[in-house]
């Protein structure tokens, strides 16, 4: 992960990404786009609260830099209720999830970011606890060992995931609520920009908002981060204010494209077009050719090709296309689109 936190664009938390928790909204109403989502949502609240009982166990997933932990929080601020966080590598063994669920009150969330990441033992302790609210404790050892059933608080589990398909079939099976967040679109883009504006006190006019907007790879964490440093731009290079001349000049100082691409991502296209002739060509071949993680690959740098129709995923392996030869300046070669699989 650590050439891939260099990245201007990477969707994934870098360290000047720690303001995070300022600019977070923290009701459904503040929080841009996500229609769906937030509607669903609201009526899961909404019903929980008017029947008094702890909100159902929710599961979020999608790409980084979404939104998924500022709903979890947001569903706890909603709900009126605590909320505590932990995550799947973090919990190493089940006496530690053990303890956690033994701490909560009633109502409380418990968020568990990469949840895909549980280990099995630990993830067994949470079947009966999501389901039952009961915690099954063996106490000693051999053939005087016997299991103890300790009640829970009614509590919610809020699990977060960049992958779903890694989260096993009966852990997904207790959520009684699951969705996906999606890339957001221009509009919901440029609405997002400009309340981070106001939130820094950044002056910016409508063309530089939507320069920003498209360079932001449809993910709210990359749009506040390249706010940020074209803030920086405008204050040392201009006046200021951030318009579209000075949002282009100091994104392509950053080396973003005018469509968020930066060199991570040229060198993926340009492996496959270049090296294996368009593909297809599977992830790992491309990943050792460039001496990066396929989970890099696969969770920040694809995620966004597939979204702008660059790359297609094939039984054989993935496979760059028209417009991603344009956009770097080839001419792509005749019989490209054959090499697509029969839908
Ligand atoms: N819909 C939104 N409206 C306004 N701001 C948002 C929205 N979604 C996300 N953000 C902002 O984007 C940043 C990243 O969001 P968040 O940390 O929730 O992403 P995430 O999906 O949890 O990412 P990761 O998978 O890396 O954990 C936060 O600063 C958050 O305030
Ligand atoms: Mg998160």
């Amino acid at each position: 992960m650590a050439e891939n936190d260099k990245r201007m664009v990477t969707p994934s938390r870098r360290s000047e990404d720690a303001p995070e928790a300022s600019i977070r909204p923290r009701s459904l109403d503040e929080m841009v786009n996500q229609e769906r989502v937030k509607e669903n949502l609201s009526i899961l609240i909404q019903a929980c609260k008017a029947r008094g009982d702890a909100l159902d166990h929710v599961l979020l997933y999608g790409p980084p830099g979404l939104g998924k932990t500022t709903l979890a929080h947001i569903l706890a601020n909603e709900m009126g209720v605590s909320i505590r966080v932990t995550s799947g590598p973090a919990v190493e063994r089940a006496g530690d999830l053990a303890a956690i669920l033994t701490n909560l009150q009633a109502g409380d969330v418990l968020f568990i970011d990469e949840i895909h990441r549980l280990s099995r033992p630990v993830e067994e302790i949470l079947y009966p606890a999501m389901e039952d609210f009961a915690l099954d404790i063996v106490l000693g050892k051999g053939p005087s060992a016997r299991s103890v059933r300790l009640r829970l608080p009614h509590f919610t589990i809020v699990g977060a995931t960049t992958r779903l398909a890694l989260v096993t079939a009966p852990l997904r099976s207790r959520f009684g609520a699951v969705h996906r967040l999606d890339f957001y679109g221009q509009l919901a883009m440029e609405a997002l920009v400009a309340r981070a504006a106001r939130i820094h006190d950044v002056e910016i006019d409508d063309d530089g908002r939507s320069e920003i907007a498209c360079r932001a790879r449809g993910t709210p964490r990359v749009a506040i981060r390249l706010l940020r440093r074209v803030r920086d731009f405008a204050e040392v290079r201009a006046d200021g204010r951030i318009t579209r001349a000075v949002a282009g000049e100091a994104l392509a100082l950053l080396e973003v494209d005018d469509l968020g691409l930066d060199d991570s991502d040229r060198r993926v296209l340009r492996t496959v077009i270049e090296k294996f002739n368009g593909g297809p060509v599977g992830l790992q071949t491309i990943a050792a050719s460039i001496s990066e993680e396929p989970d890099t690959i696969m969770d920040v740098v694809e995620p966004y090709l597939l979204q702008l129709g660059f790359i297609e995923r094939t039984s054989q392996g993935r496979l760059a296309t028209a417009r991603a030869y344009e956009h770097l300046g080839f001419e792509p070669p005749p019989n490209l689109q054959s090499r697509l699989p029969e839908l």
